[in-house]
């Protein structure tokens, strides 16, 4: 199981829409693919217009319990695609038993997992960026220069400490294309020392399918304008992820854990 997440630690450049849309885009080619949705602001449910109700096992359900996992994966409306909703942040884990939460994730079957958290900053990127083996960062034209710091410091965190490896970087939200030329992007690959996967513009059709109208009214982009740019995009990030990825960093999530969170709250 190939296990990522979109990251970097500012708000709102796309990594729940980003992730949706790769997951669908990954499960459209085959690929077995699960959610964990981090957000108690249910992005992904919204994006795939499903309910888990209030009652249903979530994850914090399955750590606190030690239940199976299984029981706490649900379908998203698309072939070979599943959610696990988190039910709290994912901060919480910190607290509750991070090595269960990393323990529970490496037990999902799947081709691919991905973790979707609002802001990876803090404890929340420890537990994102220390269960999953690779990640993906997202920079945007907006606030480009904070983004590039914030780049910089994830990958120093994530490669160094949390043994995640960067599979490469997306600019999203692109409003100047010509800003963002061949040379420049050069420089930032050169910069960052990942490849740039896909530059994705701004789009307000990609804006009405999340976030920038009513939560009902919402849906899976990729699927809905097939061919599209957005969609040639999205497909770029998936050629890259169904190839070989570079060898993972750590063998094993939960020692991981245990190691950086330390002994005596894993063992909780
Ligand atoms: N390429 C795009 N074109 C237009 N709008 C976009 C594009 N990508 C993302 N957006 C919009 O940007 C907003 C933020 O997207 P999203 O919620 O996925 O970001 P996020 O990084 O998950 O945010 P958070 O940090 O709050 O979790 C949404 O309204 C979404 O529709
Ligand atoms: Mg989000």
């Amino acid at each position: 199981m190939k296990s990522i997440t979109f990251a970097i630690s500012k708000g709102g450049v796309g990594k729940s829409l980003l992730t949706a849309n790769v997951a669908a885009a990954l499960a459209a080619k085959g690929q077995k693919v699960a959610l964990v949705e981090g957000d108690p602001n249910r992005p992904l449910q919204t994006i795939f217009g499903v309910d888990v109700g209030s009652k249903d096992v979530k994850l914090d359900d399955v750590v606190r319990g030690d239940l199976e996992v299984q029981k706490a994966v649900y379908p998203a409306g698309v072939d070979n695609l599943f959610l696990i909703p988190s039910g709290v942040s994912l901060e919480a884990y910190f607290d509750m038993n991070p090595a269960s939460f990393a323990g529970k994730l490496m037990e999902v079957e799947a081709d691919f997992l991905f973790i979707d958290v609002p802001f990876p900053l803090g404890e929340a990127a420890f537990l994102s960026l220390g269960v999953c083996q690779y990640f993906i960062m997202i920079l945007t034209e907006d606030e480009f220069v904070l983004c590039v710091e914030s780049a910089i410091d994830t990958i120093r965190l994530a490669k160094y400490l949390l043994k995640c490896v960067p599979v490469g970087f997306v600019l999203n939200r692109i409003k100047t294309p010509s800003k963002f030329n061949e040379e420049f992007v050069r420089d930032l690959e050169d910069l960052l020392e990942v490849p740039c996967l896909a530059r994705i513009k701004e789009s307000p059709e990609i804006s009405k399918s999340y976030g920038g109208v009513q939560s009902e009214k919402a849906f899976l982009a990729f699927e809905k304008y097939k061919g599209s740019e957005f969609a040639e995009g999205i497909n770029k990030i998936v050629d890259r992820l169904v190839g070989d990825l570079p060898e993972p960093l750590k063998k094993d999530p939960v020692e991981l854990i245990q190691l950086v969170v330390g002994p005596s709250k894993a063992q909780k």
